[in-house]
């Protein structure tokens, strides 16, 4: 069950767009299901004191939520504590779907949850992202190509459509029951 009306804002950090994709697949779930959901990018972001509930959503770059978002989350920490939060972030290492990639995926959800302790999200979305060689700087790309040939990752858009719609309907279901609570 829904709690109608609630306004639940999506931000989301994105230096190459894979994640703000991903956060526009789950404002068009929440829509569906009679949530008012609005998406904006973190930069745009000034007050959270409209809303019901927040999902906010990042990039991994070398193993940490990229700053903007970390710095975000920091700035805003005293009223995340009292809304119903959930996090997501794309990464690469999500792409290759074995153990050893969950694990990583495990590492990074639990590395803002270390830096974050009091801001407790009710949801974490783990999700394989996309990467473009060819957006990047000619540095960049031939590090991207030495990584991908030692960790196995392969460039693209690895995005999992249906895990990212399964996930946005629990998230709003638990953000919903949440509502009132904090
Ligand atoms: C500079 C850079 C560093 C990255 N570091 C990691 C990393 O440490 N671990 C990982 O799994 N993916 C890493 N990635 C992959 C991104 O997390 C992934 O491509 C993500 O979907 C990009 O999101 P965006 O398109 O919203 O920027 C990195 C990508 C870039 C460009």
């Amino acid at each position: 069950m829904t709690v109608q009306n609630r306004k639940v804002l999506i931000i989301y950090a994105s230096q190459y767009g894979s994640t703000g994709g991903i956060a526009d697949a789950i404002k068009k779930e929440l829509g569906e299901n009679g949530t008012i959901v609005e998406t904006k990018a973190i930069k745009e972001v000034t007050d959270l004191d409209r809303y019901d509930a927040v999902i906010i959503g990042s990039p991994i770059q070398y193993d940490r939520w990229i700053p903007e978002t970390r710095e975000f989350i920091a700035t805003h920490q005293e009223i995340l504590k009292k809304l119903p939060v959930a996090f997501f972030f794309s990464c690469m290492a999500l792409s290759l779907r074995s153990k050893k990639s969950r694990r990583q995926g495990q590492i990074y959800s639990d590395y803002l949850l270390n830096a974050f302790p009091e801001v407790k999200p009710l949801a974490i979305g783990q999700f394989a992202g996309a990467l473009d060689l060819t957006r990047m700087s000619i540095f960049l790309r031939m590090a991207f190509r030495f990584i991908m040939v030692i960790t196995g990752a392969k460039e693209g858009d690895h995005r999992d459509w249906n895990a990212i719609r399964t996930w946005a309907r629990d998230a709003d279901q638990r953000l919903s029951f949440a509502k009132g609570r904090f």
